[in-house]
C-alpha cells in the first residue's frame, strides 16, 4: 500500500479547559445561578438546585446518548477527536505502537505506569500462568451449537467463568482484584480459541507457557493438534500484538461504559466483563471489523463502489468502519493500522479487498456527505481485512477486539471502584408517559386505592354541645 499523507493537518493541542463559573438566569421565576465550571465541566447536580417552583422537581440534564456527559474523572485514556490524538496514560499511541509489547501497554494502562524489569517479569509470569481453563469451562463450552457465533461464546464463557472464581466477589480486596485481572487478561485468549476450535470441530488446544502471548494465541488457533508441531510466525504475532496495543483500551465508550456501569452494581469482575463484551459484540461497536469485511465482499470490486455511496447516502445503509462519536478527523488508530497490513501482507499476500477499501475511501473522503459530517475511517475499517489475511474466520474478528480491549475494561473497572465519587449508575429519566389514569372494567370504575391516612389517635376536644332548648 502507497504511504499515505495525513489528511488532517496538524494543530496545536487543544489548551487544557478552564475553571471559573456559568451564570444562569432561570427566565421563569428570574432566578440567578452560580455554578462552578471545573476542568471544562459542570456538574448536573448543581442543575439540579434549579426548580420553576418549590413543587416542580429540579432541573435534569438531558443527554440520551452520553454526547456531552461525562460519566467520570479519568487518568486512563486521553482522546482529542478533532486533532486525531489517542494518548494511554499520556503516552501517544504511536509511541506504545512502535516500542512497546502489549502487556507492557496492559500493566500501564492497569497500573498507570510502565512496568519495571522485575514487575514485568512478575507481570509475565502471573499472565502466562493463568492462561489454563477449567477442564469444565471445557465441558460448558462443549455445549454450545456447532455454528454458535464464537462473540456469543465469548460472552457466555465469561459469564460462567464468574462460577469457578466465587472468590471474585471480594471486589474490596485488592490482591483479589488483582488476581481476577491476571485471569481475565491471561484467559481471554484461551476462551476465543476454544470458541474458534469449537465452531471447526477441531481439538483444543491447550496453552504453552513457552510462548508470547500472541504466539500462544495464533497456536491456540491453528495448531491441527496437540501431536503436530505448529510454528506461529513472528511477524504475524507482532502484527497481532501491536494491533492488541492499538485495541487495548479508548476511553467512556459503550463497552467500558457497560463494565463500569455493571461494576458499580459491586457484581464481580468476570460479570461485568461478560456485559462489557455483550456491548462490544454489537455492530455499531467492536462488531463493526466484521460487518466491514462483510460489506466490502459484498462489493465485491472497485467498480461498484460508487453504488454503495450512493446507499448510504440515500440513508438506505450505514458505511461501516467509518465515523465515530470522538473523532471527528482521522482515527489515529486506522492510520497505524494501515502501516501493519502493508508488513502482514509481505508474509501472507495481499488480501484484494484492500484495493476496494482504498477505492471506497477516496470516494468517501471526496465526498460532500462525509466531509461535512467529518466521518473518516475508523479502527475497524482495515482492521478486519488485516484479521483475514492472518486467515482469521469473519466472524472471530469481534472476539479479536475483546482480547486486548480486557486490559482497558478491567483498567476503568478498577478506577471506578477507586474513585470515591463514584455510585451505583442510575440514570433519571425524563419521563412523557400517560398522567395518571384508571382502570375501567366493562365501564364499572375500579375502586381508586387511596395511600393509607396516619389515623391521629390523640384525644380531640369536643365539639360543644349544643345549648340544651330552654
Ligand atoms: N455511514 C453513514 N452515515 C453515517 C455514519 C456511517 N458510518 N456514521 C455517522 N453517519 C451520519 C449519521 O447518519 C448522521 O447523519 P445526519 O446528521 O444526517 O443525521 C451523522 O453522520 C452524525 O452521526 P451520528 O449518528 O450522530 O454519530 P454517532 O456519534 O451517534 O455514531 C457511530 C457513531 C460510530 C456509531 C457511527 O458513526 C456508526 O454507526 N458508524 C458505523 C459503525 C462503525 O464503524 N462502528 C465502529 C466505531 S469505532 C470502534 C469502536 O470504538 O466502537
Amino acid at each position: 500500500m502507497p504511504a499515505r499523507r495525513p489528511r488532517t493537518p496538524k494543530a496545536p493541542p487543544a489548551p487544557p479547559p478552564s475553571n471559573g463559573f456559568l451564570n444562569v438566569l432561570d427566565e421563569r421565576t428570574g432566578s440567578n445561578y452560580r455554578i462552578a465550571i471545573e476542568d471544562g465541566a459542570v456538574r448536573a447536580t448543581d442543575l439540579h438546585q434549579i426548580r420553576g417552583s418549590p413543587e416542580e422537581p429540579g432541573l435534569l440534564s438531558y443527554d440520551p446518548s452520553f454526547t456531552a456527559t461525562a460519566s467520570c474523572r479519568s487518568a486512563i485514556t486521553f482522546i482529542d477527536g478533532d486533532r486525531g490524538i489517542l494518548r494511554y496514560r499520556g503516552y501517544p499511541i504511536e509511541e506504545l505502537a512502535a516500542s512497546k509489547s502489549y502487556l507492557e501497554v496492559a500493566y500501564l494502562l492497569i497500573h498507570g505506569s510502565l512496568p519495571t524489569k522485575s514487575q514485568l517479569s512478575d507481570w509475565l509470569y502471573n499472565i502466562t500462568h493463568h492462561t489454563m481453563l477449567h477442564e469444565n469451562v471445557q465441558k460448558f463450552m462443549d455445549g454450545f451449537h456447532h455454528d454458535a457465533h464464537p462473540m456469543a461464546m465469548m460472552v457466555s464463557t465469561l459469564a460462567a467463568l464468574s462460577t469457578f472464581y466465587p472468590d471474585a466477589k471480594n471486589i474490596s480486596d485488592e490482591h483479589i482484584r488483582y488476581q481476577q485481572a491476571f485471569r481475565l487478561i491471561a484467559k481471554v485468549p484461551t476462551v476465543a480459541a476454544f470458541a474458534h476450535r469449537h465452531s471447526t470441530g477441531m481439538p483444543y488446544i491447550h496453552p504453552s507457557n513457552d510462548l508470547s502471548y500472541t504466539e500462544n494465541f495464533l497456536a491456540m488457533m491453528y495448531r491441527p493438534s496437540w501431536t503436530t508441531q505448529y510454528t506461529p510466525d513472528p511477524v504475524l504475532a507482532k502484527a497481532l500484538d501491536t494491533l492488541f496495543v492499538l485495541h487495548a483500551d479508548h476511553e467512556q465508550n459503550c463497552s467500558s461504559n457497560a463494565m463500569r456501569a455493571v461494576g458499580s452494581s459491586h457484581a464481580d469482575p468476570y460479570s461485568c466483563a461478560a456485559a462489557a463484551a455483550a456491548a462490544l459484540y454489537g455492530p455499531l461497536h467492536g462488531g463493526a471489523n466484521e460487518q466491514v469485511v462483510r460489506m466490502l465482499q459484498e462489493v465485491g470490486s472497485k467498480e461498484r463502489v460508487p453504488q454503495l455511496i450512493r446507499q448510504v447516502k440515500e440513508g438506505r445503509r450505514l458505511l461501516m468502519g467509518f465515523g465515530h462519536r470522538i473523532y471527528r478527523s482521522y482515527d489515529p488508530r486506522a492510520r497505524l493500522i494501515q502501516q501493519i497490513a502493508e508488513e502482514v501482507f509481505a508474509v501472507t499476500g495481499r488480501n484484494p479487498l484492500i484495493d476496494v477499501a482504498l477505492a471506497l475511501e477516496n470516494i468517501a473522503l471526496s465526498d460532500d456527505y462525509f466531509i461535512s459530517r467529518r466521518l473518516y475511517p475508523n479502527v475497524d475499517f482495515y482492521s478486519g481485512i488485516i484479521y483475514q489475511a492472518m486467515g482469521f474466520p469473519t466472524d472471530m474478528f469481534p472476539v479479536l477486539f475483546a482480547i486486548p480491549r480486557m486490559s482497558g475494561w478491567i483498567a476503568q473497572w478498577i478506577e471506578m471502584l477507586q474513585d470515591p465519587e463514584q455510585k451505583i449508575a442510575r440514570p433519571r429519566q425524563v419521563y412523557i408517559g400517560p398522567a395518571e389514569r384508571h382502570l375501567e372494567v366493562t365501564g364499572v370504575r375500579v375502586p381508586v386505592r387511596r395511600p393509607a391516612r396516619t389515623v391521629d389517635t390523640r384525644p380531640r376536644p369536643r365539639a360543644p354541645r349544643p345549648a340544651p332548648a330552654s
